[in-house]
């Protein structure tokens, strides 16, 4: 099985992210912002989880549909968030060509897939389900920020009783991808990320169709750099 398809459809996965249910009241209408479409348009929120930025999408009027592949989040988002919902694979989108003024791609989730092809072809899906200027807004974790803090973890499992797991973190011997390692519920995950470079962001966005897109380094909108802890990405289809 997928790591992806295993570590998001554990009832664990609810644990380890608690916290993000809290940091949804600061992120989602920030990211709604970024996202900057007018009230009435249609937005696909792509992998949409539990929903937890749904509320915030919707507050502003948008019109949002959300698509993951993990059934037990689906779940979730369709008791907390009512909406409508998809299950899906990134790679192969069920929406027509076209239909959707905007798609939401939040808290880095791009990269999951093993081969360059497969990432590619999340962005192509996105620019094809995207009218002509529609809009992705791409919110990623940044590279050099990650690499800094996970140099102070030096690959070592750290507890986190509070919350019932134990976390290693590290880089791939080819420090392209990172590897989150948990034990939790008695259960093992592992997350297994493509980290790319801004340069790799902008090379993948143009070749999937977007125009040039802008960056911000934050959620306030905040000049990009390289130094970052988010890389969050506006691109408009050609
Ligand atoms: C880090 S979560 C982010 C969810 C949401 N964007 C948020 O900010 O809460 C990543 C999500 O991607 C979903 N996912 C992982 N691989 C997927 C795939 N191949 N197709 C569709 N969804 C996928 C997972 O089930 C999970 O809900």
């Amino acid at each position: 099985m997928d790591w992806f398809a295993w570590d998001f459809d554990h009832p664990a996965y609810f644990d380890i992210y608690a916290d993000k249910a809290a940091d949804a009241g600061r992120e989602g209408p920030a990211l709604a912002a970024l996202l900057d479409l007018p009230a009435g348009s249609r937005v696909l929120d792509l992998p949409c989880g539990w929903g937890r930025l749904h509320p915030h999408l919707a507050a502003r009027g948008l019109a949002v549909a959300g698509g993951d592949l993990s059934p037990l989040n689906l779940r979730r988002h369709a008791l907390e968030h009512p909406a409508p919902l998809a299950r899906l694979d990134l790679r192969a989108l069920p929406f027509r060509t076209g239909s959707a003024d905007g798609v939401f791609c939040a808290f880095t989730s791009w990269g999951y897939f093993a081969t360059a092809a497969e990432n590619l072809a999340q962005l192509r899906e996105f620019a094809r389900v995207l009218r002509p200027g529609g809009v992705l807004l791409l919110d990623l974790v940044g590279r050099s920020s990650l690499e800094r803090a996970t140099a102070r973890l030096r690959s070592r499992w750290r507890d986190y009783p509070d919350r019932g797991y134990r976390e290693r973190v590290r880089w791939s011997p080819d420090r392209r991808r990172i590897w989150t390692e948990r034990q939790c519920q008695g259960a093992a995950f592992r997350h297994d990320i493509w980290i790319p470079t801004d340069a790799e962001v902008r090379a993948c966005l143009a070749e999937a169709g977007f125009r040039p897109p802008a960056a911000s380094g934050g959620l306030d909108g905040q000049p990009w750099s390289e130094d970052s802890e988010r890389w969050i990405y506006r691109a408009v289809t050609r």
